[in-house]
């Protein structure tokens, strides 16, 4: 069973996504600790109501709350960290030890629009296609190899939240099946690259949703 941490800032819904594949046995892990450096982030609820230890660590201070950050990981024995919604970017302090242990969901189809704001940005480029990325973490900022994405239409009438909440869909399917494939041994990085079942991923996963 593999230790696993979450981190993230906000709603926490692609936490709860993650929560709830490891409690229906989908992922194969022990959900250690979550840590948030936002206290009224509300995932801190849903893992409270899940009976999961939550920490808030919110140094301003990049090095200070990365130190921190890691040296609850370590204590806690965690393995996998999983980025879910987590609004800080990490440096090495983290990504060193932890380089091809760390999964981040990001709202684009990567390697377009990284960075923040990417609904607001699709829309006003006029895109007819949106999506998210699961990809491992590196100290570039979204640039980590890709390993799934799941694409979504645009309408002509989306506002930024009917075009998140669109995207925040498929977000809750690509993540946990992403750690899913980790946490059954079946996913890895090596030299900058992933592999999926031995198989060298050059391009990201297609989800389709089943029939
Ligand atoms: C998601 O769209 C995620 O991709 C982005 O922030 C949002 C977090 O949503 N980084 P939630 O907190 O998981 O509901």
């Amino acid at each position: 069973m593999i230790p696993m941490a979450i981190l993230f800032s906000g709603e926490g819904t692609n936490l709860q996504a993650l929560i709830d594949a490891v409690h229906q046995r989908r992922i194969y892990a022990e959900i250690r600790c979550v840590i948030s450096n936002k206290p009224q982030a509300h995932g801190l609820d849903r893992a409270r109501a899940a009976g999961i230890e939550t920490l808030v660590i919110g140094d301003t201070d990049r090095t200070a709350r990365e130190e921190k950050t890691l040296a609850a990981l370590q204590e806690h024995n965690v393995e996998l960290v999983c980025l879910a919604g987590y609004m800080r970017v990490l440096s090495e302090i983290i990504v060193g030890p932890y380089l091809g242990r760390i999964l981040n969901i990001h709202p684009s189809l990567l390697p377009a629009y990284r960075g923040a704001n990417t609904h607001r940005r699709v829309l006003e480029a006029g895109e007819k296609h949106h999506g998210c990325s699961v990809h491992f973490v590196t100290v570039d900022l979204d640039e980590g190899p890709l390993i799934i994405q799941a694409s979504v239409p645009v309408h002509l009438d989306d506002t930024e939240r009917a075009l998140a909440l669109r995207v925040l869909e498929q977000e809750h399917l690509i993540l946990p099946l992403a750690v899913q494939w980790y946490c059954d041994g079946l996913l890895h990085m090596q030299d900058g690259a992933v592999y999926l079942r031995g198989e060298r991923l050059d391009e990201p996963l297609i989800y389709e949703a089943g029939p």
